[in-house]
C-alpha cells in the first residue's frame, strides 16, 4: 500500500469504533433522527456562553491592525499574562507569562508536551481506562504507553503504579476529571502522587514529569477538582477550552509548565519549538485575544448534572453496576456480559448507541456521553429498562 504501515494498521485497529459509527448512520437514515439514540461521542450539543459570542463579535468588528498575524509561537503575551495570573492566584505559585504556551486545544498541547519530553523507548504511564488518543499521542514520538490497574472505583492504585515505576518512566499522565469514567482525583490522592513521583524520581535518579490532562476540569458536580501544582514540581498541565466554553471546533488550549519545575527553562524552550516544527506554528489568534475578555465563563453545567443524575439512576436502578461519577459528561458502567463489544452490538438493536470498554483499554465495561438534551435522554431511559431486561439484570 501506499501509506504508513503504522497508519494503516492503526485505521484496521480503529476498524471496531468506525464500524460503530457507519452503524449508527445506517440507523438515523433507517428510523429517523430522534428514534436513534447516539451516547457515543463527546460533542456538547450545547452553544456557548452569551459572552463567548458578543466578544467574538467585538474582535471582529475592531478596526485594530495586524491581529490576524503570526504572533510569538507561544501566543500573544497578554493572553499568556492573562492565565498565568490565574494560575497565580490559584496556586500561589509565581507563573509568569514564558510558563504558558497557547496551542491547539488539549489535543495539540499534548501532542507538544511529548514531543519535547520523548526519546524512543521511553514510556508513559496511564491509567486505565484511558483516552482512546493517548496511545497515538506517546507513539508519535517514539514512546509507549504502559497502562496501570486502578481500583474499582477507578480511583489511583498506588501499589500498581509503584510496581510500574522503572527506568524506562518519563512520565506519568492523569486525567481528571475522567473521559470515559468521570471520575475526580482528591488532593490527599495528589499529594500522594506526588510524593511517589519525588520519590521515583530518586530512586532512578532521573525527573519523572507529571502531566495533567484536563480539559474537564471546570465540570464537576460535588467537589471541585484541585490544582497538580501544588504537589509536584516536575508538573505540566495541558488543558483547552473545548468543554467548558463548549467550543471544541475552535481548537484553543494552553500548556503551563510549573515555575518550580526543575528543567523549567529547557522544556519551555523545547516545548515552544515543537509547537513549530510540529506545523501548528501558533493557536488561532482570535480565540486567543477572547479568553481575557470571557474571564471565568462557562456553560451551564446544571443539565449534565440533570443528565447525570437521570442516566446514573436509571441504570442502577435497572441493575447496571456504575460508579457515580464526579465530573465531565461521561458514564462508564460495568457491561453486563463479558464481551463488551457483543453488548454494545445488542443494544445497537434497540437503537441505543455507545462505546465498548475496550476502546478505553478496559473491556468489559461501555461508556455513554450524557451532554446532550435532557429531553433526549429521557425518551431513551425506556430502551435502558428494555437493555437491563434482555440481559436479565432485572426480572
Ligand atoms: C481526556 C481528553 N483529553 C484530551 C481531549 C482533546 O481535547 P481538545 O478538543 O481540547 O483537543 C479530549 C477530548 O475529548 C479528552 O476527552
Amino acid at each position: 500500500m501506499g501509506i504508513s504501515a503504522q497508519i494503516e494498521s492503526s485505521i484496521q485497529n480503529s476498524s471496531m469504533i468506525r464500524k460503530m459509527f457507519e452503524e449508527g448512520d445506517r440507523r438515523r437514515q433507517l428510523y429517523g433522527n430522534d428514534k436513534v439514540f447516539d451516547f457515543s461521542i463527546g460533542n456538547p450539543v450545547f452553544e456557548p456562553p452569551p459572552e463567548v459570542k458578543q466578544n467574538l463579535l467585538k474582535l471582529i468588528q475592531s478596526d485594530e491592525k495586524g491581529t490576524h498575524r503570526y504572533m510569538p509561537n507561544s501566543g500573544y503575551p497578554a493572553t499568556r499574562r492573562y492565565i498565568a495570573g490565574m494560575l497565580n492566584r490559584e496556586t500561589g505559585l509565581p507563573f509568569g507569562e514564558n510558563d504558558i504556551i497557547m496551542t491547539i486545544g488539549a489535543g495539540g498541547a499534548l501532542n507538544v508536551i511529548f514531543k519535547t519530553l520523548l526519546n524512543p523507548g521511553d514510556e508513559v504511564i496511564v491509567f486505565k481506562p484511558y483516552f482512546l488518543e493517548y496511545n497515538a499521542y506517546v507513539s508519535n514520538y517514539g514512546g509507549q504507553i504502559r497502562p496501570v490497574d486502578t481500583r474499582e472505583d477507578f480511583q489511583l492504585d498506588f501499589d500498581a503504579l509503584e510496581k510500574a515505576i522503572s527506568g524506562k518512566t518519563k512520565a506519568v499522565l492523569i486525567n481528571s476529571p475522567n473521559n470515559p469514567t468521570g471520575v475526580v482525583y482528591s488532593e490527599a490522592d495528589l499529594v500522594r502522587l506526588g510524593r511517589l513521583l519525588q520519590q521515583k524520581s530518586s530512586e532512578w535518579g532521573q525527573p519523572i514529569s507529571l502531566i495533567s490532562d484536563e480539559p474537564y476540569r471546570k465540570i464537576v458536580y460535588e467537589k471541585p477538582s484541585p490544582s497538580i501544582f501544588p504537589c509536584y514540581d516536575h508538573a505540566l498541565v495541558a488543558t483547552s477550552y473545548s468543554k467548558d466554553l463548549a467550543m471544541p471546533g475552535e481548537r484553543i488550549g494552553y500548556i503551563a509548565i510549573s515555575p518550580s519545575h526543575g528543567d523549567h527553562g529547557l522544556v519551555t524552550a523545547g516545548a515552544v519549538l515543537a509547537l513549530r516544527i510540529l506545523g501548528f506554528v501558533n493557536a488561532p489568534a482570535l480565540m486567543q485575544r477572547l479568553l481575557p475578555l470571557v474571564g471565568d465563563a462557562c456553560v451551564d453545567i446544571t443539565p449534565y448534572r440533570i443528565n447525570r443524575d437521570l442516566l446514573y439512576n436509571h441504570l442502577t436502578s435497572t441493575g447496571f453496576s456504575c460508579v457515580k461519577p464526579g465530573g465531565a459528561f461521561y458514564l462508564f458502567p460495568r457491561s453486563p456480559i463479558p464481551d463488551d463489544v457483543a453488548f454494545i452490538e445488542a443494544a445497537q438493536q434497540l437503537n441505543l448507541l455507545m462505546v465498548p470498554g475496550s476502546g478505553f483499554g478496559m473491556p468489559g465495561y461501555f461508556r455513554l456521553c450524557y451532554c446532550f438534551e435532557t429531553e433526549m435522554i429521557e425518551r431513551s431511559l425506556p430502551l435502558f429498562t428494555e437493555l437491563a431486561r434482555q440481559f436479565h439484570l432485572t426480572d
